[in-house]
């Protein structure tokens, strides 16, 4: 076995959302090339049946696999790795990274009183994907699930701190503010890009988690254990496919992830 395998990693999402886990990727493995896709033309999955997540999950790996030869992919969206990410686990034979429970293991962390408020998806809150995995992890956390729909359209549509979106964070996390949470785990990968407006909403006693550093840090282990780091010395190139608007990834993607996007092309799934 060589020492390297040049191959790029995958990373999906609905959207813009999992540019926060390619981020934290870049950042911590700048020598990796990551093959990025926004499903933007079906996006938001929150809403959709498990069967529809199940079907694009499997259209995307499939293109990350079997087109552009990923070597590991991360499924960077919430809602998808809730429903599907067992399924993608049993049909593709490369290292499938989600992020639920990396973002519990950092929520279990930073937690001094137990109590971890995790907001998400309607998708996502509804299989119980969260209430399943803490009770795995640990019996020392009670976890409080709220849905926040709406917030991933905000994101999506390059708003993420307007007036309009301060009140629907407002509304919706009014019954988490009386919950006594100390933290709050940001279930679903567009959140970050709101970080500013849920942290005000909520007050300053309550952390706010991202999955995405401790995601990063999963595929770091799993890069150096069962695949294997990209030669350094071989120039990288890091690509975009959208397949929405290439043209609007382009340019509300560079300003939410930051220089290296640049360009996105246009990919079409379920044809
Ligand atoms: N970023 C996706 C997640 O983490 C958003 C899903 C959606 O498109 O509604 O769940």
């Amino acid at each position: 076995m060589s020492f390297f395998d040049n191959r790029p990693i995958g990373i999906f999402d609905s959207g813009f959302g999992g540019l926060t886990v390619a981020r934290a990727m870049i950042d911590l493995l700048p020598r990796e090339e990551i093959i990025y896709v926004g499903d933007t033309a079906r996006y938001p999955y929150g809403p959709r049946t498990a069967e529809e997540i199940g079907t694009y999950s499997h259209e995307i790996v499939d293109h990350l696999v079997t087109v552009e030869g990923s070597k590991m992919v991360v499924v960077a969206c919430n809602t998808a790795a809730s429903f599907s990410l067992e399924d993608l686990r049993r049909e593709f034979d490369i290292p499938i990274l989600g992020v639920i429970e990396p973002g519990l293991r950092a929520a279990l962390r930073a937690t001094q009183n137990g109590q971890v408020g995790v907001i998400g998806t309607v998708g996502t809150v509804a299989s119980g994907a969260y209430q399943r995995a803490a009770s795995a992890l640990s019996d020392e956390i009670e976890v409080h699930c709220y849905a926040c729909p709406g917030f991933v359209e905000f994101v999506e549509r390059g708003d993420t701190g307007s007036d309009q979106v301060h009140v629907l964070a407002e509304r919706l996390l009014e019954p988490l503010v009386h919950l006594g949470v100390d933290t709050l785990l940001l279930g679903c990968t567009h959140y970050p890009f709101l970080a500013r407006t849920i942290a005000d909403v909520m007050g300053r006693g309550v952390l706010l988690i991202s999955s995405a550093e401790e995601t990063a840090f999963d595929a770091r282990t799993e890069l150096l254990d069962s695949v294997a780091p990209r030669d350094p010395s071989i120039a990288r190139q890091h690509r975009f496919l959208s397949s929405g608007d290439a043209q609007w990834f382009a340019q509300m993607g560079g300003r939410l992830l930051g220089p290296e996007l640049v360009v996105a092309e246009h990919v079409t799934f379920g044809h």
